[in-house]
Protein backbone atom coordinates (compact mmCIF):
# COMPACT_ATOMS: atom_id res chain seq x y z
CA UNK A 1 0.00 0.00 0.00
CA UNK A 2 1.16 3.40 -1.15
CA UNK A 3 0.70 6.61 1.36
CA UNK A 4 1.75 9.61 0.18
CA UNK A 5 1.91 13.00 2.54
CA UNK A 6 3.09 10.46 4.54
CA UNK A 7 4.47 12.68 7.82
CA UNK A 8 1.09 14.51 7.30
CA UNK A 9 -1.77 14.41 9.80
CA UNK A 10 -3.74 12.00 7.59
CA UNK A 11 -0.29 9.53 6.30
CA UNK A 12 0.27 9.04 9.70
CA UNK A 13 -2.59 7.77 10.73
CA UNK A 14 -2.68 6.13 7.37
CA UNK A 15 0.23 4.28 8.10
CA UNK A 16 -0.53 2.86 11.46
CA UNK A 17 -3.66 1.66 10.44
CA UNK A 18 -2.39 -0.01 7.23
CA UNK A 19 0.11 -1.73 9.16
CA UNK A 20 -1.67 -3.00 11.67
CA UNK A 21 -4.31 -4.30 9.43
CA UNK A 22 -1.11 -6.34 7.97
CA UNK A 23 0.03 -4.67 5.12
CA UNK A 24 3.05 -3.57 3.62
CA UNK A 25 3.44 -0.07 3.98
CA UNK A 26 5.68 2.32 1.07
CA UNK A 27 5.28 5.46 2.73
CA UNK A 28 5.89 8.48 0.34
CA UNK A 29 7.38 12.60 1.85
CA UNK A 30 9.74 14.94 0.97
CA UNK A 31 11.47 14.68 4.54
CA UNK A 32 13.84 11.44 4.04
CA UNK A 33 15.13 12.04 7.33
CA UNK A 34 11.94 11.53 9.25
CA UNK A 35 12.36 8.25 7.75
CA UNK A 36 12.64 6.75 11.19
CA UNK A 37 9.54 8.37 12.79
CA UNK A 38 7.40 6.33 9.72
CA UNK A 39 9.60 3.41 10.07
CA UNK A 40 8.18 3.46 13.57
CA UNK A 41 4.69 3.93 12.31
CA UNK A 42 4.69 0.75 10.42
CA UNK A 43 5.82 2.08 6.77
CA UNK A 44 8.64 -1.08 5.47
CA UNK A 45 9.78 0.99 3.29
CA UNK A 46 9.71 5.21 2.33
CA UNK A 47 10.82 6.72 -1.13
CA UNK A 48 11.39 9.99 -1.62
CA UNK A 49 7.85 11.95 -2.96
CA UNK A 50 10.17 13.09 -6.23
CA UNK A 51 9.67 9.80 -7.61
CA UNK A 52 5.67 10.79 -8.22
CA UNK A 53 5.84 14.27 -8.32
CA UNK A 54 6.58 15.21 -12.31
CA UNK A 55 4.55 14.40 -14.93
CA UNK A 56 4.33 10.92 -15.83
CA UNK A 57 3.08 8.09 -18.51
CA UNK A 58 -0.81 7.01 -18.60
CA UNK A 59 0.18 4.04 -17.51
CA UNK A 60 3.54 2.07 -15.53
CA UNK A 61 5.24 -0.34 -13.99
CA UNK A 62 2.03 -2.15 -11.26
CA UNK A 63 3.32 -1.24 -7.73
CA UNK A 64 -0.01 -0.62 -5.43
CA UNK A 65 -2.32 -2.80 -4.33
CA UNK A 66 -4.14 0.76 -3.15
CA UNK A 67 -3.30 3.52 -3.01
CA UNK A 68 -3.77 6.56 0.26
CA UNK A 69 -3.43 9.54 -1.33
CA UNK A 70 -3.48 13.39 0.63
CA UNK A 71 -1.11 15.27 -2.62
CA UNK A 72 -3.35 15.15 -5.78
CA UNK A 73 -1.96 16.37 -8.72
CA UNK A 74 1.02 14.76 -10.31
CA UNK A 75 1.45 12.56 -7.55
CA UNK A 76 -2.18 10.96 -8.02
CA UNK A 77 -2.33 10.89 -11.32
CA UNK A 78 1.42 9.09 -11.20
CA UNK A 79 -0.53 6.42 -7.82
CA UNK A 80 -3.46 5.73 -10.51
CA UNK A 81 -0.92 4.98 -13.47
CA UNK A 82 0.84 2.60 -11.22
CA UNK A 83 -1.63 0.49 -9.06
CA UNK A 84 -1.92 -3.14 -9.60
CA UNK A 85 -4.83 -4.78 -11.54
CA UNK A 86 -8.11 -4.34 -9.57
CA UNK A 87 -6.58 -1.79 -7.02
CA UNK A 88 -7.97 1.36 -5.19
CA UNK A 89 -6.75 4.70 -4.65
CA UNK A 90 -8.43 7.13 -2.08
CA UNK A 91 -7.99 10.40 -3.66
CA UNK A 92 -7.93 12.25 0.33
CA UNK A 93 -6.07 15.75 -0.10
CA UNK A 94 -4.89 18.22 -2.16
CA UNK A 95 -1.31 19.25 -0.31
CA UNK A 96 0.30 19.47 -3.71
CA UNK A 97 -1.87 20.80 -5.48
CA UNK A 98 -6.16 20.39 -6.83
CA UNK A 99 -5.88 19.25 -10.54
CA UNK A 100 -5.13 15.56 -11.80
CA UNK A 101 -3.58 15.52 -14.62
CA UNK A 102 -4.39 12.05 -15.26
CA UNK A 103 -6.32 9.40 -18.15
CA UNK A 104 -8.74 7.27 -17.90
CA UNK A 105 -6.21 4.59 -18.37
CA UNK A 106 -5.71 2.85 -15.00
CA UNK A 107 -9.55 2.58 -15.01
CA UNK A 108 -10.52 1.59 -18.28
CA UNK A 109 -7.62 -1.09 -18.50
CA UNK A 110 -6.66 -2.10 -15.40
CA UNK A 111 -10.28 -1.58 -13.22
CA UNK A 112 -8.37 0.08 -10.99
CA UNK A 113 -11.26 2.23 -8.64
CA UNK A 114 -10.73 5.54 -7.74
CA UNK A 115 -12.44 6.49 -4.39
CA UNK A 116 -13.12 10.17 -3.22
CA UNK A 117 -12.92 11.00 0.19
CA UNK A 118 -14.89 13.46 2.56
CA UNK A 119 -14.58 13.75 6.03
CA UNK A 120 -16.64 17.18 6.53
CA UNK A 121 -20.15 16.40 5.26
CA UNK A 122 -20.12 12.42 5.98
CA UNK A 123 -23.17 11.52 7.28
CA UNK A 124 -23.46 10.25 11.01
CA UNK A 125 -23.91 6.44 10.49
CA UNK A 126 -20.17 6.58 8.49
CA UNK A 127 -18.58 8.46 10.83
CA UNK A 128 -19.78 5.99 13.49
CA UNK A 129 -18.66 2.66 11.57
CA UNK A 130 -14.97 4.95 10.90
CA UNK A 131 -14.65 5.79 14.75
CA UNK A 132 -15.66 2.03 15.25
CA UNK A 133 -12.45 0.81 12.95
CA UNK A 134 -10.11 3.69 14.95
CA UNK A 135 -11.20 1.75 18.37
CA UNK A 136 -10.51 -1.58 17.12
CA UNK A 137 -7.71 -0.90 14.48
CA UNK A 138 -5.14 2.51 15.63
CA UNK A 139 -2.57 1.60 18.01
CA UNK A 140 -2.52 4.25 20.86
CA UNK A 141 0.88 4.18 21.16
CA UNK A 142 1.19 5.38 17.64
CA UNK A 143 -1.16 7.93 18.29
CA UNK A 144 1.04 9.14 20.50
CA UNK A 145 3.81 9.15 18.73
CA UNK A 146 2.37 11.52 16.12
CA UNK A 147 0.14 14.06 18.02
CA UNK A 148 1.19 17.04 19.88
CA UNK A 149 -1.05 19.08 21.63
CA UNK A 150 -0.38 22.70 21.44
CA UNK A 151 -2.01 25.60 23.09
CA UNK A 152 -4.43 27.95 20.98
CA UNK A 153 -2.14 30.97 21.39
CA UNK A 154 0.32 28.48 19.59
CA UNK A 155 -1.69 27.84 16.47
CA UNK A 156 -1.30 31.39 14.38
CA UNK A 157 2.97 30.15 14.45
CA UNK A 158 2.03 26.41 13.97
CA UNK A 159 -0.74 26.91 11.43
CA UNK A 160 1.94 29.24 9.24
CA UNK A 161 4.34 25.92 9.89
CA UNK A 162 1.83 23.13 8.64
CA UNK A 163 0.83 24.96 5.71
CA UNK A 164 4.81 25.03 5.01
CA UNK A 165 5.20 21.16 5.33
CA UNK A 166 7.14 21.69 8.20
CA UNK A 167 4.80 19.46 10.94
CA UNK A 168 5.08 16.25 11.81
CA UNK A 169 2.10 14.28 12.19
CA UNK A 170 -1.03 15.87 14.09
CA UNK A 171 -1.57 19.15 16.10
CA UNK A 172 -4.47 18.59 18.81
CA UNK A 173 -4.95 21.86 20.23
CA UNK A 174 -5.69 22.37 23.83
CA UNK A 175 -9.10 24.64 24.44
CA UNK A 176 -9.52 24.42 27.91
CA UNK A 177 -6.68 25.13 31.08
CA UNK A 178 -3.85 27.91 30.48
CA UNK A 179 -3.39 28.91 27.28
N1 LIG B 1 -10.97 14.48 2.40
C1 LIG B 1 -11.06 14.80 3.68
O1 LIG B 1 -12.07 14.64 4.32
C2 LIG B 1 -9.85 15.35 4.33
C3 LIG B 1 -9.70 15.28 5.71
C4 LIG B 1 -8.52 15.78 6.27
C5 LIG B 1 -7.57 16.36 5.44
N2 LIG B 1 -7.78 16.42 4.12
C6 LIG B 1 -6.77 16.96 3.20
O2 LIG B 1 -5.75 15.98 3.13
C7 LIG B 1 -4.49 16.61 2.97
C8 LIG B 1 -3.59 16.18 4.10
O3 LIG B 1 -4.13 16.62 5.35
P1 LIG B 1 -3.22 16.59 6.64
O4 LIG B 1 -4.06 17.01 7.78
O5 LIG B 1 -2.50 15.30 6.69
O6 LIG B 1 -2.20 17.79 6.27
P2 LIG B 1 -0.71 18.00 6.78
O7 LIG B 1 -0.57 17.50 8.17
O8 LIG B 1 -0.37 19.41 6.45
O9 LIG B 1 0.15 17.00 5.85
C9 LIG B 1 0.28 17.17 4.48
C10 LIG B 1 1.56 16.47 4.07
O10 LIG B 1 1.65 16.50 2.65
C11 LIG B 1 3.00 16.61 2.25
N3 LIG B 1 3.14 17.81 1.43
C12 LIG B 1 3.05 19.11 1.82
N4 LIG B 1 3.22 19.94 0.78
C13 LIG B 1 3.41 19.15 -0.30
C14 LIG B 1 3.66 19.42 -1.68
N5 LIG B 1 3.71 20.66 -2.18
N6 LIG B 1 3.81 18.36 -2.52
C15 LIG B 1 3.74 17.10 -2.05
N7 LIG B 1 3.53 16.78 -0.75
C16 LIG B 1 3.36 17.80 0.10
C17 LIG B 1 3.84 16.70 3.53
O11 LIG B 1 4.25 15.37 3.86
P3 LIG B 1 5.79 14.91 3.67
O12 LIG B 1 6.62 15.94 4.38
O13 LIG B 1 5.84 13.56 4.27
O14 LIG B 1 6.04 14.92 2.18
C18 LIG B 1 2.83 17.15 4.57
O15 LIG B 1 3.18 16.74 5.86
C19 LIG B 1 -4.76 18.13 2.94
O16 LIG B 1 -4.84 18.53 1.61
C20 LIG B 1 -6.11 18.24 3.63
O17 LIG B 1 -6.80 19.38 3.20
C21 LIG B 1 -8.89 15.93 3.55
Amino acid sequence: MLVTGANGGVGSVAIALLSRLGYTVVASTGRMGESAYLTGLGATTVIDRSELSAPGKPLGKERWAGVIDTVGSHTLANACATTRYGGAVAACGLAGGMDFPSSVAPFILRGVTLCGIDSVMAPLTVRQAAWGRLARDLDLAKLDAMTREIALAEAPALAEQLLAGQVRGRLVVRLTGEN
